[in-house]
C-alpha cells in the first residue's frame, strides 16, 4: 500500500438507519475527522428521523447516496442478509465500506468483496471496533508486553436467554446470517484472533432449544415468529500458533453469563473486559501470587464508529486500517468453520489466515482533529 489518497475530513454516508444506527452517529456526529454528510434507508422516515436528530444535512435512498461525490465512505448499518450486496454496491460506485459484521454469510461473498475492493482501488473495512476500544486494547498491550508469558488457551462464554428480549425487530437475529454464531461470535472470534493470530482448524456442536420465538418489546410485542438457526455453539479453536480456545455462544440459556474473555498463559491469566464494549479493566492473575492485580484500561473509550475513523485516517496516510476486511474475512471463515463443524460433526479447517494485528498505542484518539 502506497501514499494516502485525498486530503482533508472525510465525508462520510451511512446506511441502514435501525437500532445500532445511533451508537455510530454518536460517535461520527462528534469526531473531528469525517464528516455525515447523508443518512439512507429503505424506510425514508428513519433516516429523516436520524438525519434530523444528529443534524444531518441530506437523506434519502442509497441510490442518492450513492451519486454524491462529496462521500468517500458508506458506514453499511443494514442486515446481515445484504451485507454483501449492499457492500457491492457501494464499491462499484468507487467508495470505501465500512460493514457491520458479519461481513458476509459465506467465504465466497467475503472473497468477492474483497477482490472487488481491490479491483476499484477502495477498502473495505469491518465491525467489530470493539476490538479498538481501550478496554480490549489494553489487554492486548499486556499480552503483548509477556504479562502472562506465553499465551497458550482462552476460555469465552457468551450466555443469554436471546435478544428477542429486547430488540424490536429481532427476526433476523434468528436468521440464516444471525444466530449467537454470526451475530455475537465476531466480537469474540476477532478478540482472540487479535490475541493469537490465525485460527486453523475447529471442532463444535450446537443446538436449537425452541422452534419459534416471541418479540418482547417494541410495538410489534408479542409476535411469534420461527427461528431458523442454531442457538447454541460450543466450539473448540486451535490456532496456527499453537494455542487453544473453547468458545460458547448461546441465545438459549436462562442464566445469563456474558462479556467473559479469560486468557491463559505460561506465566498467568488474564480475564478481559466485556469484548462487545469498548472500556473495562482487565484482571491479571500470576502464579505464585495470591491476589489478581487490576490492569486500568488506557486508551481510547469512544463507541461504535471508532474504526470508521481509523479507516479515514488510514486512507488518507495510505497505511492498512486496523479493523480490516482481511481480519473480518478471517473471522466470517471461522464462524464457517464453527457452522460446519457442527454441522457435519468432524473437525474443519479454517479457509483463511492472516497476519496477526498490532495492538494500538495508549494514545490512539478517534476525537482528534489530524486531517
Ligand atoms: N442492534 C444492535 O445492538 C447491534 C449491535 C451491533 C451490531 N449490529 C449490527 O448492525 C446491523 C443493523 O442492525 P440493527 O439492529 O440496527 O437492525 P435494524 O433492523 O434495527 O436496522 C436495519 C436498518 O437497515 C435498513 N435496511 C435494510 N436493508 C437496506 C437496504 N438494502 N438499503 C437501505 N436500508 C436498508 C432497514 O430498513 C433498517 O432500518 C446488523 O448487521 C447487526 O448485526 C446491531
Amino acid at each position: 500500500m502506497s501514499g494516502g489518497i485525498g486530503s482533508g475530513v472525510v465525508g462520510v454516508g451511512l446506511v441502514g438507519a435501525g437500532n445500532i444506527s445511533g451508537q455510530y452517529l454518536d460517535t461520527l456526529s462528534q469526531v473531528k475527522d469525517v464528516e455525515l454528510r447523508f443518512i439512507a434507508d429503505l424506510i425514508p422516515e428513519r433516516a429523516e428521523g436520524q438525519a434530523t436528530k444528529y443534524g444531518v444535512a441530506a437523506h434519502g435512498t442509497l441510490e442518492q447516496l450513492l451519486e454524491r461525490d462529496d462521500i468517500e465512505i458508506v458506514v453499511n448499518l443494514t442486515l446481515p442478509a445484504v451485507h454483501a450486496e449492499v457492500g457491492r454496491q457501494i464499491i462499484a460506485a468507487g467508495k470505501n465500506v465500512w460493514s457491520e459484521k458479519p461481513l458476509a454469510l459465506e467465504h465466497d461473498q467475503g472473497a468477492d468483496l474483497l477482490a472487488a475492493a481491490d479491483a476499484a482501488g477502495v477498502r473495505v473495512a469491518c465491525a467489530p471496533d470493539t476490538v479498538l476500544g481501550g478496554g480490549i486494547q489494553s489487554a492486548l498491550r499486556a499480552i503483548a508486553a509477556g504479562k502472562i508469558g506465553t499465551p497458550l488457551t482462552a476460555t469465552t462464554l457468551f450466555h443469554v436467554p436471546g435478544p428477542n428480549s429486547w430488540h424490536p425487530d429481532p427476526e433476523f437475529l434468528f436468521a440464516y446470517g444471525a444466530g449467537p454464531l454470526f451475530d455475537i461470535g465476531p466480537y469474540y472470534v476477532t478478540t482472540l484472533v487479535h490475541a493469537f493470530g490465525s485460527a486453523s482448524k475447529v471442532a463444535a456442536v450446537s443446538s436449537t432449544s425452541h422452534q419459534t420465538r416471541e418479540i418482547g418489546s417494541g410495538p410489534r410485542a408479542g409476535t411469534v415468529f420461527p427461528v431458523e438457526v442454531p442457538t447454541h455453539h460450543a466450539a473448540l479453536i486451535s490456532f496456527e500458533a499453537g494455542q487453544s480456545a473453547q468458545t460458547t455462544l448461546s441465545f438459549q440459556n436462562a442464566l445469563p453469563r456474558n462479556g467473559f474473555v479469560e486468557i491463559s498463559g505460561t506465566e498467568g491469566t488474564i480475564v478481559l473486559p466485556d469484548p462487545n464494549l469498548f472500556d473495562g479493566d482487565s484482571t491479571l492473575w500470576t502464579f505464585g501470587k495470591e491476589e489478581p492485580e487490576t490492569l486500568t484500561a488506557k486508551g481510547s473509550f469512544w463507541g461504535r464508529g471508532t474504526g470508521v475513523v481509523d479507516l479515514a485516517r488510514s486512507i488518507r496516510a495510505g497505511v492498512p486500517e486496523r479493523a480490516s476486511g482481511a481480519v473480518a474475512a478471517h473471522v466470517l471463515d471461522v464462524l464457517l468453520a464453527i457452522r460446519g463443524a457442527a454441522e457435519s460433526g468432524t473437525v474443519v479447517d479454517v479457509a483463511s489466515s492472516i497476519t496477526k494485528p498490532e495492538a494500538l498505542p495508549e494514545d490512539f484518539d478517534p476525537a482528534a482533529a489530524t486531517l
